[in-house]
């Protein structure tokens, strides 16, 4: 008996020594010292069978294994439980940079309509945006484009088939809605309303009914600047036009003015950039032309003057519409428009 109680005590101390894991340290504890089939549980539960006089010094024996053994066993759990601890913290190296929070910023749109307007803020501008959905009206009507006249071609329009078209009681007669094609309607909507001295800017959203390509989409920015006083002239026009693309791009641009019509501003001209995604050699953005259209502009028609109810003569003033996507195409030299649009994240994340 003595010699199998010092045997299953060795054999208890070996086996917990190469104990690795916690499944493993239960293992050896039910192997010795379970209830039911415990070695050192079924020597214990013996001893009352023994003679009396050797169950002391067996009783004693067995005690000591058994406080061994349990000693052996809370030592190697414990050693478990740390080196668990070790090991996880040993895997948290606090020197690596913690993870990045992906921060979004503005859309390249969105940044170049705020530097567009804190320049014409500068310039003494009041900045307003308009409209998406107007009126025949406004769009055409207030702008010389009378019902069927040809100009109306010049814009795809989208019109919206609503039966809560406007009707508009100073013409007495109701509007076809649309999506506006132009900033312009806001030149009618705040001569209706305000006196000059008139420095206005107007930016925001316009649709068109087009097919897209390198440099044109369905849905544009565009600003609309006017200034209507007393002896405002087309070098007005040109200084103002000038001194915003000097503030923008900081620096001088190359610009060509050439004649052209809108049946709003008479006379009429466009303004070209030279293309900065070519350097005026040619590519698909200038059409293989070197020039990019940037602008509308012109002396106000004193047509407008008569429909917002200004006395003939009495003012003058000029307009323009500055495609704001063209701006940014060429300030970044991007060779698509639609990529503005395009949702893709790969080219937003690099402005
Ligand atoms: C107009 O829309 C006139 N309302 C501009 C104007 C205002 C003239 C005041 C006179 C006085 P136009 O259709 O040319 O004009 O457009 C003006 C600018 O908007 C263009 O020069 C171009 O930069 C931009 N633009 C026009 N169509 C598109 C398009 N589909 N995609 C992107 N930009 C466009």
């Amino acid at each position: 008996m003595i010699s199998k109680i010092n045997k299953i005590k060795e054999q208890a101390l070996a086996d917990i020594k190469t104990v690795k894991d916690k499944p493993s340290l239960e293992i050896v504890w039910q192997k010795y010292l379970g209830r039911r089939e415990g070695q050192l549980t079924k020597i214990l539960r013996e001893i009352k069978n023994l003679p009396v006089s050797e169950r002391p010094m067996i009783g004693s024996l067995s005690n000591n294994a058994l406080q061994e053994i349990n000693k052996r066993i809370n030592e190697a759990k414990s050693k478990l439980y740390s080196s668990k601890k070790i090991e996880s913290t040993s895997q948290t190296d606090i020197t690596l940079p913690g993870e990045k929070i992906e921060l979004g910023h503005l859309h390249p749109l969105t940044q170049m309509r705020f530097k567009v307007a804190e320049i014409f803020a500068s310039l003494g501008f009041k900045i307003i945006d308009g409209n998406e959905l107007e009126t025949e009206y406004y769009n055409f009507e207030a702008l010389n484009i009378p019902d069927g006249h040809p100009a109306r071609d010049m814009w795809d329009t989208f019109f919206v088939d609503s039966p809560l078209s406007p009707l508009l009681k100073s013409k007495k007669r109701k509007y076809k809605l649309l999506l506006r094609t132009h900033t312009s309607p806001m030149q009618i909507r705040v001569m209706e309303k305000e006196e000059p001295p008139l420095r206005v800017c107007a930016i925001g959203r316009c649709f068109r009914n087009e097919a897209t390509d390198a440099s044109h989409e369905h849905t544009l920015y565009q600003i609309e600047g006017f200034c209507v006083d007393k002896e405002i002239s087309v070098a007005n026009l040109i200084y103002t036009l000038r001194s915003f693309l000097r503030l923008l791009f900081e620096k001088e641009v190359k610009v060509r003015l050439r004649p052209n019509y809108f049946p709003f501003t008479e006379p009429s001209f466009e303004m070209d950039f030279s293309c900065l995604n070519c350097q005026g050699k040619g590519c698909p953005v200038c059409k293989q032309t070197g020039w990019v259209e940037m602008l509308g502009c012109g002396m106000i028609h004193p047509k407008v003057y008569e429909a917002v109810g200004y006395s003939p003569g009495q003012y003058s003033g000029f307009a323009f519409g500055i495609g704001l996507d063209r701006l940014v195409m060429m300030k970044d030299q991007i060779d698509d428009i639609r990529w503005l649009h395009s949702g893709d994240l790969r080219f937003i994340k690099q402005f």
